[in-house]
């Protein structure tokens, strides 16, 4: 399994996720184009729409740390569940080339793997703003 590390580090995040509400713990982690693996999970609020999802997490922690060029990111939850569609949309603005790795953390041996460009097609992005 070539992703062993990074999913490891999706299946430690997932540790660290503060859902005291939902208690639907995620893990993410991103790999950069310098192979640098930075992780985040879930993180929530009383006030529910202040919650912040792993995947957000992970990538705001690697934008504001320096890191703007990512190959993977892998998210790990009990079910394997795919990004929001909030998420998919700022991994689709920061992560367009990225390939994503779905993983059970009741089976993480056997991720399911598809894209960002899959998960949201046809994005709306900085590009489409016009020419000042
Ligand atoms: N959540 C994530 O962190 N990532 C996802 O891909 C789906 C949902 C979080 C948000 C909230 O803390 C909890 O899971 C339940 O929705």
């Amino acid at each position: 399994m070539p992703y062993t590390k990074l999913i490891q580090a999706a299946l430690d995040a997932r540790e660290q996720s503060v859902a005291p509400y939902s208690r639907f713990n995620v893990g993410a982690a991103l790999l950069t184009a310098g192979k640098e693996i930075i992780s985040g999970a879930n993180v929530e609020s009383a006030s529910y729409g202040l919650s912040c999802c792993a995947e957000r997490v992970a990538l705001f922690k690697a934008l504001t740390d320096g890191h703007h060029n990512f190959t993977t990111i892998t998210i790990a939850s009990s079910g394997g569940a795919a990004p929001c569609g909030a998420c998919r949309q700022l991994l689709a603005e920061y992560a367009p080339e990225a390939g994503v790795i779905l993983i059970n953390s009741e089976s993480p041996d056997t991720p399911e793997t598809t894209t960002v460009n899959e998960l949201l097609p046809n994005s709306f992005t900085g590009e489409d703003f016009p020419e000042p």
